[in-house]
């Protein structure tokens, strides 16, 4: 106790944070707010790239397989040789996402949490990509906007202080990332669709096909990307008909133009809506290369985005939040159960 005390009031306050809710199991060291110790992750994507998705059952198998092995890495790699005297807090994702895959973090973290004797913290997976930017930004302020766009969540949120979140807006219907990954499918390309649409599209004329930009007058913080998937499809269907060659890099330049252009366009709103102007920018698809170009040439706001690997799942972002909340005073039991269907306003 007198130990953890003194870790709160030096800043070496060490989280053990672990991130299992999709498909990547991953785990890091954060000591403070800021300072990485170590952050280890380990992907599935390959294995469920044959199925064009996550695989649920498969997931959860895999997550229990790496799980272990990822905690005694992160705290090799993070110099910790006694994590029962040195550590400060367990910390793992506790929703949203797959319910199989929640459960293998959360378990493991309450068997390590009694084995060690510490405290554990439930964390929101969606609040963790907003920390990503906290972690990442030591200059970023409250108030400011928050655009979460990941593979099942494309929202803007109101950031009034760390803890206190208003969505303002979010999507109707597909996440940007969803959008991404059903495109690159109907082409033909692997899963997750995001990054290799963003390398072909380097090679593509964005302007060879106008796709529609979702909701673009509209007048609301809003995102619509099913429709937009819809005009892929004719699209190619039409070239497949008329006995054409795919131009892949084409239709994916043009599919990603319409995304970020639908992005940018709704964050300029939110901005002259709120009167706020720091926006952060995480979640899978912040790591592409048209939207961060786009979002830091621009001078109308100041962006704020993570390194691209903070920007995808990861675990920096879950322990940044748990020392936030901890900070704050939130606490979990040993009952903590995880909570697939969290929003950003829930467990926070
Ligand atoms: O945040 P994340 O790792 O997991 C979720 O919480 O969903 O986001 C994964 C999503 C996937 O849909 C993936 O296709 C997309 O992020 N993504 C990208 C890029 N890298 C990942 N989308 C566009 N461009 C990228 N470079
Ligand atoms: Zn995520």
């Amino acid at each position: 106790m007198l130990q953890r005390v003194r870790a709160l009031r030096d800043g070496s306050f060490l989280t053990l944070a672990i991130e299992s809710s999709c498909d990547d199991t991953a785990v890091a060291l954060l000591e403070g707010q800021r300072r990485i110790r170590s952050s280890v992750l380990s992907s599935q994507v390959e294995s469920h790239s044959p199925f064009g998705g996550v695989v649920p059952e498969f997931a959860s198998r895999m997550h229990l397989e790496a799980i272990l092995p990822l905690i005694d890495r992160a705290l090799d790699e993070g110099k910790i040789s006694d994590p029962k005297r040195d550590l400060d807090l367990l910390a793992v994702t506790a929703g949203p996402g797959l319910m199989g895959s929640l459960l293998v973090g959360v378990m493991a973290a309450k068997g390590l949490a009694q084995a060690w004797d510490k405290p554990i913290l439930g964390v929101n997976h969606l609040e963790g990509h907003i920390f990503a930017n906290v972690v990442n930004h030591a200059d970023l302020e409250t108030p400011f906007l928050a655009m979460v766009v990941s593979g099942g969540h494309t929202e803007v949120v109101l950031v009034r202080e760390l803890g206190s979140y208003e969505v303002i807006g979010e999507t109707r219907d597909d996440a940007a990332g969803e959008a991404y990954d059903k495109v690159a499918k109907l082409l033909g390309l692997p899963y997750p669709g995001g990054p290799v649409i963003d390398r072909l599209a380097k090679d593509g004329d964005d302007r060879a096909f106008d796709f529609p930009v979702p909701l673009s007058s509209s007048g609301k913080v809003e995102f619509s990307f099913s429709g937009l998937k819809t005009a892929v499809l004719s699209q190619v269907d039409k070239l497949v008909a008329e006995g054409r060659t795919l131009p892949v890099e084409d239709l994916c330049a043009s599919f990603q133009r319409a995304v970020v252009r639908s992005l940018v366009s709704k964050l300029d709103l939110a901005v002259s809506l709120t009167g706020v102007k720091s926006v952060a920018v995480s979640g899978g698809v912040g790591a592409n290369s048209a939207l961060r170009g786009e979002l830091l040439s621009q001078r109308r706001w100041k962006a704020y985005l993570p390194d691209p690997f903070y920007c995808t799942d990861n675990a920096v972002m879950i322990a940044g939040a748990a020392y936030h909340g901890w900070m704050r005073g939130r606490r979990s039991g040993i009952d903590l159960s995880p909570s697939p269907s969290w929003g950003i306003t829930d467990g926070v």
